[in-house]
């Protein structure tokens, strides 16, 4: 099977901090527009351009008030048209953000279903009794949600309580209604009869839930995935949604399936011969190093075995069956240069890193400011944060153990969703280029040396490093090896090294990366090299067929036949 999306490079537009088009602090839909020849230079056909719609922004964006208007920060669908019409002009294909799982709280669904328990709009979301106990309410069940606190909120109007598994401003809809996928499909159709390309499916593995019992883990409220994530009508409401929308506009799909989707429920998703997605975001390898168990981030360890393991796992099970994208981070995790790779070699970890992940098989999505090795920001007290999530789970842990609140804020400063969220750098300029004035959030301080206007003139940069990969995967003589070809790690047990090969009928590729900031060897007595195809350093030390591979070195080469 092959299809556009299977060799197309992605790059994932966090609107609010990419560019602002209008100087009013805050990045829009004009600045993304003005920033489309810029994207296709670098090598990027489809974008996925995180929530626009009208919101109170609670949670920046994932809480839809109405989704058939651009919230004013962004712009209108005017802009949006003219975004679309560049694109479309410069063949860079979109896919907007779809928030199936739950809707603002002043949606005007809520609003109405809020009312009255015979409201029209009353079974769109999930409500309850409370339970009653010695004569107090509580809420239906222990279930804790993703950004701390009950899963569930008291409405006095009716006296009963909500489900909203995010925050108190993002209650969940009952899919159990079929009016509520009704109501997702005609929305579909709305945009991609403006002409987009596809969705990117938001939390999409929570919207089923399991009958409302407490969950065992604990008398008191804790976060409890099983309760909902991946449960079996997940698979028919997609079903419905693909037959309603997907399939008939035939449009490429990715689904964010948190909540440790196992590979077998991926494969329901997204397989070739699903009747549900295109592909799915997981997230089993974005947490392998020891963020969690540390206090000063200079004790960062990646567990280069552990993240091996589990992207090969993925690449095993997927190899005949469906499709894969490649992606390091979205704008819920760490910068990937201060999370997998090593500041001290900052220019060939981020070099490798993109190695390793966009030659394999799959699909390449990027995040903005990947391309130019963004750094996590310098948080140092919790007033810097924006993030909901962050400030709620903060709180909530201090509520339960207040002696030992400064740990939590550093950890939770270490891991915030906050660092992906400052400023994208274009230049060195104020405010790094991103708006002339005050920006809604932080810069990094480090723009003056790290941005894109200075790694665009430079040919060593890891932008440049980017783009060649990006050109070698679409426009090269190995573009069909590395879009099609089959994925096999080698030197598995290899606590630095991440080795594979690409292969198609008449090419073997070879990728190799180095975790190590020390010298490491690798003999390629049964792999030679017949033609470098990229590296990060600017030549190859081999001597007698074993290269020495420097800190954080990348290869990859076309192995010679050996007959
Ligand atoms: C997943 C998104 O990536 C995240 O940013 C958001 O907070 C939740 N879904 C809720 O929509």
């Amino acid at each position: 099977m092959k299809k556009w999306w299977m060799e197309a490079i992605g790059y994932q537009i966090y609107i609010k901090s990419f560019k602002d088009g209008n100087n009013d602090g805050i990045g829009d839909l004009k600045g993304i527009t003005d920033k489309l020849d810029y994207l296709h230079l670098l090598g990027v056909n489809l974008i996925w351009i995180t929530p626009f719609y009208d919101s109170p922004m609670d949670d920046n964006g994932y809480d839809v008030r109405d989704y058939f208007k651009v919230a004013d920060c962004y712009g209108s669908i005017d802009d949006f048209k003219i975004l679309l019409s560049k694109a479309k002009k410069l063949n860079i294909k979109v896919i907007l953000d779809f928030v199936l799982n739950h809707t603002s709280d002043e949606h005007n669904w809520f609003l109405e279903s809020r009312k009255s328990k015979n409201n029209p709009y009353r079974d769109y979301y999930i409500w309850q009794k409370p339970k009653v106990i010695d004569g107090m309410n509580h809420p239906p069940t222990n279930w804790g949600s993703f950004f701390g606190g009950s899963a569930w909120k008291y409405d006095e109007i009716t006296n009963e309580y909500y489900m909203k598994i995010f925050s108190d401003k993002m209650p969940d809809l009952n899919w159990k209604n079929d009016k509520v996928i009704e109501s997702m499909i005609d929305i579909g159709k709305w945009w991609l009869d403006l002409g987009i390309d596809g969705f990117r499916l938001d939390a999409v593995s929570h919207l089923s839930k399991a009958p409302f019992e407490d969950s065992k883990f604990s008398n008191d409220i804790v976060l409890d995935w099983f309760k909902f994530s991946n449960l079996p009508n997940n698979h028919t409401y997609l079903n419905k949604m693909y037959e309603g929308l997907f399939k008939p506009y035939d449009v490429f799909t990715i689904g964010e399936v948190g909540g440790q989707a196992s590979i077998d429920e991926a494969i329901k998703y997204s397989a070739f011969k699903s009747n549900e997605l295109s592909m799915v975001f997981n997230f089993d390898h974005n947490w392998h190093n020891n963020i969690h168990d540390i206090l000063d981030l200079k004790d960062l360890k990646v567990n280069v075995l552990a993240l091996k393991e589990t992207l090969n796992k993925w690449q095993e099970t997927f190899k005949k069956i469906g499709w894969l994208p490649l992606n390091w981070l979205n704008h819920d995790q760490p910068r990937l240069v201060s999370h997998y790779g090593n500041q001290n070699y900052h220019n060939e970890s981020a070099k490798m890193l993109a190695t390793i992940m966009y030659l394999s098989r799959g699909t390449p999505f990027i995040y903005q400011g990947e391309e130019i090795g963004m750094t996590n920001f310098p948080f140092n007290d919790l007033s810097q944060i924006d993030d909901i999530s962050t400030l709620n789970s903060v709180k909530n842990q201090i509520s339960k153990n207040p002696d030992n609140s400064q740990a939590i804020i550093d950890k939770a400063l270490m891991t915030t969703r906050d660092h992906p969220r400052t400023m994208m750098q274009w230049d060195d300029t104020k405010f790094a280029g991103f708006s002339e004035v005050k920006p809604w959030f932080h810069v990094n301080p480090n723009y003056k040396i790290i941005n894109v206007k200075d790694q665009m003139n430079d040919s060593s940069s890891i932008w440049s490093y980017y783009q060649k990969l990006f050109s070698l995967r679409r426009f090269s003589k190995y573009s069909n090896t590395l879009i099609y070809g089959t994925y096999e790690m080698i030197h598995k047990d290899d606590p630095n090294l991440f080795i594979y090969l690409r292969k198609s009928d008449n090419e073997k590729i070879l990728v190799m990366g180095s975790f190590s900031s020390q010298n490491q060897s690798f003999d390629t007595s049964n792999y030679p090299i017949l033609e470098v195809i990229i590296q990060n350093y600017d030549d190859i030390s081999i001597e007698n067929q074993i290269i020495n591979l420097r800190p954080y070195e990348s290869i990859s080469y076309k192995v010679k036949e050996q007959k």
